[in-house]
């Protein structure tokens, strides 16, 4: 995995004329747009970078974007890779371990979930605080690569506090209204049943959804610190669990999109690591 990394991270900076990026961000659904807010220097679809898995689902168009957001450098992951796409663990991450051999220290992850929180709305934007994997597996399991993290990374401030704090704070000033809670991370695909959800929210989360926890994990091994938000598109809420479709999230989603986009503008400009 080592020279994989390496031969990617060699190839993307070349192509970028050795472009070093300062923030990672993972564009999930309902943050598509930001990548009009990037000012672009270059753009690089996923079939064209060594080692990258080829995103497969509707509405995610897969290439890395490195540009300027908010005054900084960022790379921006266009189209994310879903452990139920069929991808393995060590695929879904791939992407956070070049960002982190490029130089980024700050991932920010964005995601669309079903909340199970009584005193959450359709449309609600929560900062992620915390998180629990509920993934049959982990990213990390096999005989750790020392030169990228520890055997047993700590995983008490899986999103930093500081950018907890900030998120709320830019919500604030903007007048969005945000909450904060914990995200459970699970395969999908399917959406959850009215015992699933009520499972879920009874061991301590908030939302749930497909994606995150994995490049979470990889990026905490890494020593990166992160940043983690999402919209809440449907509920599983005891007794108001409704039918929910892959387009009724992205439909919300896109509605609270600008929101979001706001957001990650103001974090990135804002946040001085
Ligand atoms: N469950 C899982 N993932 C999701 C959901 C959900 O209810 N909504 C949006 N992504």
């Amino acid at each position: 995995m080592l020279e994989q990394i390496e031969f990617t991270t060699k190839s993307i900076l070349e192509k970028t004329n050795q472009f070093k990026p300062q923030f990672g961000i993972i564009l999930g659904t309902g943050l598509g747009g930001l990548v009009n807010e990037i000012k672009t220097d270059y753009a690089i679809p996923y079939k064209d970078i060594p080692n990258f898995p080829v995103s497969t689902v509707e509405g995610h168009s897969g290439q890395l974007i490195f540009g300027e957001l908010g005054g900084k450098k960022v790379m921006a992951m266009q189209g994310r890779f879903h452990f139920y796409e069929g991808y393995n663990m060590q695929q879904v991450t791939f992407p956070v371990r070049v960002m982190k051999a490029l130089g980024i220290n700050t991932l920010i992850v964005s995601n669309a979930s079903g909340g199970m929180n009584p005193s959450f709305e359709v449309g609600e934007i929560m900062i992620i605080n915390d998180h629990i994997n509920l993934f049959p597996t982990n990213p990390l399991i096999g005989k750790n690569i020392n030169e990228l993290g520890p055997r047993f990374p700590d995983m008490s401030e899986a999103y930093k506090k500081s950018y907890v704090e900030l998120g709320k704070k830019i919500a604030k000033e903007n007048n969005i209204k945000v909450s904060e809670g914990v995200y459970a991370g699970l395969s999908g695909p399917c959406f959850e049943t009215p015992a699933e959800y009520r499972y879920i929210w009874r061991i301590g989360a908030d939302v749930v959804g497909m994606s995150t926890v994995p490049e979470v994990i990889v990026a905490k091994h890494g020593g990166m610190d992160c940043f983690g938000i999402s919209i809440v598109t449907d509920l599983g809420v005891e007794g108001v669990v409704q039918n929910v479709s892959h387009e009724e999230v992205q439909h919300i989603a896109k509605q609270q999109e600008p929101k979001m986009t706001l957001i990650v503008k103001e974090f990135v400009r804002l946040c001085n690591d």
